[in-house]
C-alpha cells in the first residue's frame, strides 16, 4: 500500500538511479517545493548536490536570510546565494505588462542561474520542484493550440539552454502531498506549512511598474498582514495570503493632514491545489485591525481594501 514513507524511499532510489555519480544543481526559491526537492536530493546524493538561491530582490521580508540559514547552516547543503536585486530591478524599470515582467524575470533568472552554475564547475543534472498542477496548467487542456494562462517561469527554459537532464521528483504530486513528503523528510514545520510564493515574487503583486520603494512598502504591509494572520491562528486555514500594492493613490486624512498615498489590497484564499480558490471569509474585526495597523505603520499606504474574488473568474495573484 502507498504511503509517503514509501514514496520517499522510492523517490530517493529513483534519484540515485538517475543521477549515478553525476553532479546536480538545484534552484532554491524559499518555497516549499524547491525546499523539499533540495532536502530529498541531499538525502539521496549528499555532496553531489549544489543549490543556487538567486535573490531577485522581489522576496518577502526576511525571506533570503531564512533560506540561507536553514539550508546552509542547518542542513549543511552546499548553497550559493546570489544577490542579484540590482540587476533585476534595473531590467524591470518602467515595465508594466504582467507577462513582460514574467518573461524578463524568467530570462534573467536563467542567466544568473547559469552563470552561478558555471562558477561552481557546472553539473550534469538540473533539479526542479515542478508539481503536477504546474505540468498540466502549462500545457493545452484540449489538444488544440496551447493556451498559457500565466507563464510560470519554473517550468521550461532552463533545461534546453543548459543542456542538462532534469530531475523532477515532485512531478506527480499535488501541493498537500509535497508537504507530507517534506514532513517525512524532517523539514521544519515553519517551511512546510508556508504559503506558496510565486517565482516572480513581489513583481506580480505590484501592478504597473516596479520600484525598490514600492517593494519596500509592500514588504512592510505584507509582513503586518501575515503577522496578524498568524496571531489570529488562521495561517494554516488559509492556502495563500498576501498584500498587493495598487498603483493608485487616493486621498485620506491623518491627524490634520491630507494624505495622498497608495492603496493596499489584501488577498487570502482557500484552495487545495491553486487551480480553483475561494476568498477567505475573515471577520470584520480582523480586517479592521489589519487595516489600522497597515495605515498607521506603513508610510505610503493610506487605504486598505479586501479582495472578495474567487478563482475562477479571478486568479489568485493580481497579475
Ligand atoms: P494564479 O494567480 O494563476 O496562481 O491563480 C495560482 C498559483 O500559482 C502561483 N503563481 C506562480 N507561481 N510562477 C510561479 O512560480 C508564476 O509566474 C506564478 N503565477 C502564479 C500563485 O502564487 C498561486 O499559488
Amino acid at each position: 500500500d502507498w504511503t509517503m514513507a514509501s514514496f520517499k524511499e522510492t523517490a530517493i532510489a529513483a534519484v540515485r538511479q538517475q543521477v549515478g555519480s553525476g553532479r546536480v544543481i538545484c534552484g532554491l526559491s524559499g518555497g516549499v517545493d524547491s525546499s523539499v526537492v533540495a532536502v530529498l536530493l541531499h538525502e539521496a546524493i549528499g555532496d553531489q548536490l549544489t543549490c543556487v538561491f538567486v535573490d531577485h530582490g522581489l522576496m518577502r521580508a526576511n525571506e533570503a536570510d531564512e533560506v540561507v540559514t536553514l539550508f546552509r547552516d542547518h542542513y549543511n547543503i552546499h548553497l550559493v546565494h546570489k544577490d542579484a536585486s540590482d540587476l533585476f530591478h534595473g531590467k524591470l524599470d518602467g515595465v508594466n505588462d504582467p507577462e513582460k515582467k514574467r518573461k524578463i524575470i524568467g530570462g534573467l533568472f536563467i542567466d544568473v542561474f547559469e552563470e552561478e552554475a558555471k562558477k561552481v564547475g557546472g553539473a550534469d543534472f538540473l533539479a526542479q520542484g515542478t508539481l503536477y498542477p504546474d505540468v498540466i496548467e502549462s500545457v493545452s487542456f484540449t489538444g488544440g493550440p496551447s493556451v498559457t494562462i500565466k507563464s510560470h517561469h519554473n517550468v521550461g527554459g532552463l533545461p534546453e539552454r543548459m543542456n542538462m537532464d532534469l530531475v523532477e521528483p515532485l512531478r506527480e504530486l499535488f501541493k498537500d502531498e509535497v508537504r507530507a513528503l517534506g514532513r517525512e523528510l524532517g523539514l521544519p514545520e515553519a517551511f512546510i506549512g508556508r504559503h506558496p510564493f510565486p517565482g516572480p515574487g513581489l513583481a506580480i503583486r505590484i501592478p504597473g511598474d516596479i520600484t525598490q520603494e514600492k517593494c519596500d512598502i509592500l514588504r512592510k504591509a505584507d509582513s503586518i498582514y501575515l503577522q496578524e494572520i498568524r496571531n489570529a491562528g488562521l495561517y494554516d486555514a488559509i492556502w495563500q495570503a498576501f498584500a498587493v500594492l495598487l498603483p493608485v493613490r487616493t486621498v485620506g486624512v491623518m491627524g490634520d493632514e491630507r494624505t495622498y498615498d497608495y492603496v493596499c489590497a489584501l488577498r487570502a484564499v482557500t484552495s487545495t491545489d491553486g487551480m480553483t480558490a475561494d476568498y477567505y471569509h475573515f471577520d470584520h474585526e480582523f480586517l479592521s485591525r489589519v487595516s489600522t495597523r497597515i495605515i498607521n505603520e506603513v508610510r505610503g499606504i493610506n487605504r486598505v481594501v479586501y479582495d472578495i474574488t474567487s478563482k475562477p473568474p479571478g486568479t489568485i495573484e493580481w497579475e
